[in-house]
């Protein structure tokens, strides 16, 4: 295991709960760190990008009151996405909350995170970098983070599209520190099939979504529990980018599925329909929920599940 310190004895599961555009807020984060799970959310989450100041306030606030009255509780550290690629104009205002409020954990994504990592390094906070292939691995880790998150295929939002028994397998081939692994981990089972595997930790977001804290159209919620796999659809036709998206929420939009399939020969005519916003994205994991629970409860549940898997004996031939 290469759990980095700041988890050590803090966590009651070694899962965190992925920052998702548009849908982790305050609420999730703090509710998520209480129940012993990392909570995060993207800096991006913020507009005006100001209230990015009270969001870490309000979760740094509300986190320490909880660990003063529950000293016997784990309280997992809390995390912010920082996208690095130069299309963010906002990296440097929001770079500059995070090191006013010392921020423990920083999730980068999406180019170069060198300047990050020394940055926070600067306070004894650590970075994660997110990648779908190897390579991309191999020049985070050349840029010095702390940790690599494996985003693999079936994953929600911009998942990749290599299967997680491979990439992971290559990533360790050449990296021993913190590994978190993603794609459509739901349950207890995969939580420690993930480390069976070789990750440290479990990358959760789809499975967040359904929960009562989280602060999304209802409707969505209602979706994941009656998707299942192939209810899910991979395509770059709303932003250019592959993202895993509900075929249900795209139906509401009234959008003709065999357009967005590339059957048919028509432009797609969106017109106020946003991406994120009226099209919804989940990951495969979708098939494995159904219900909606408080997050103490789902958190319950996962380390039920876990403990089950721990005593799961192998295979002795
Ligand atoms: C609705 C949604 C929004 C997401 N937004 C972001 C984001 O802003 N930044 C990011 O790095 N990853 C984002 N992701 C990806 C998650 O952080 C994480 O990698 C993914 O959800 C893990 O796979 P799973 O959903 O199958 O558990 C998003 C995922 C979803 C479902």
């Amino acid at each position: 295991m290469a759990l980095p310190e700041i988890f050590k004895g803090n966590l009651s599961l070694p899962v965190i709960c992925a920052p998702m555009f548009l849908v982790s807020d305050p609420k999730l984060v703090i509710s998520a760190c209480k129940s012993g799970v990392v909570g995060t959310f993207p800096a991006l989450n913020t507009r005006p990008q100001a209230l990015l100041d009270d969001w870490l306030l309000q979760i740094k606030t509300e986190l320490n009151e909880f660990s003063v009255q529950n000293p016997d509780l784990p309280v997992a550290p809390f995390g912010v996405n920082q996208v690095v690629h130069p299309s963010n104009t906002r990296l440097q205002a929001d770079q500059d909350l995070i090191r006013k409020h010392q921020v423990p954990f920083v999730i980068t994504s999406q180019g170069n995170p060198a300047d990050i990592v020394k940055d926070v390094h600067s306070w004894g906070g650590i970075v994660f970098h997110d990648v779908i292939y190897a390579k991309h691995a191999k020049k985070a880790i050349a840029a010095g983070v702390d940790g690599i998150i494996i985003v693999a295929a079936g994953a929600g939002g911009h998942g990749g599209t290599t299967n997680p028994f491979a990439l992971i397998r290559e990533i360790r081939e050449f990296w021993d520190g913190p590994v978190a692994l993603a794609g459509a981990i739901n349950d207890g089972h995969a939580i420690r099939a993930a480390e069976v595997l070789g990750a440290d930790m479990a990358y959760m977001g789809t499975r967040f979504i359904a929960t009562q804290e989280a602060s999304v159209d209802p409707l969505y919620k209602d979706m994941l529990v009656e998707s299942d796999v192939s209810d899910i659809v991979y395509t770059d036709y709303f932003t250019g980018v592959n993202c895993n998206y509900l075929k249900a929420s795209i139906e509401k939009e009234g959008i003709d599925m065999d357009a967005v399939a590339g059957k048919k020969e028509v432009d797609l005519d969106l017109g106020s329909t946003k991406s994120w916003k009226d099209v919804w994205s989940a990951g495969h994991g979708t098939a494995g929920i159904s219900s909606i629970p408080f997050m103490k409860d789902l958190v319950d549940e996962l380390k039920s599940e876990y403990r089950q898997a721990l005593e799961k004996p192998g295979f002795i031939g």
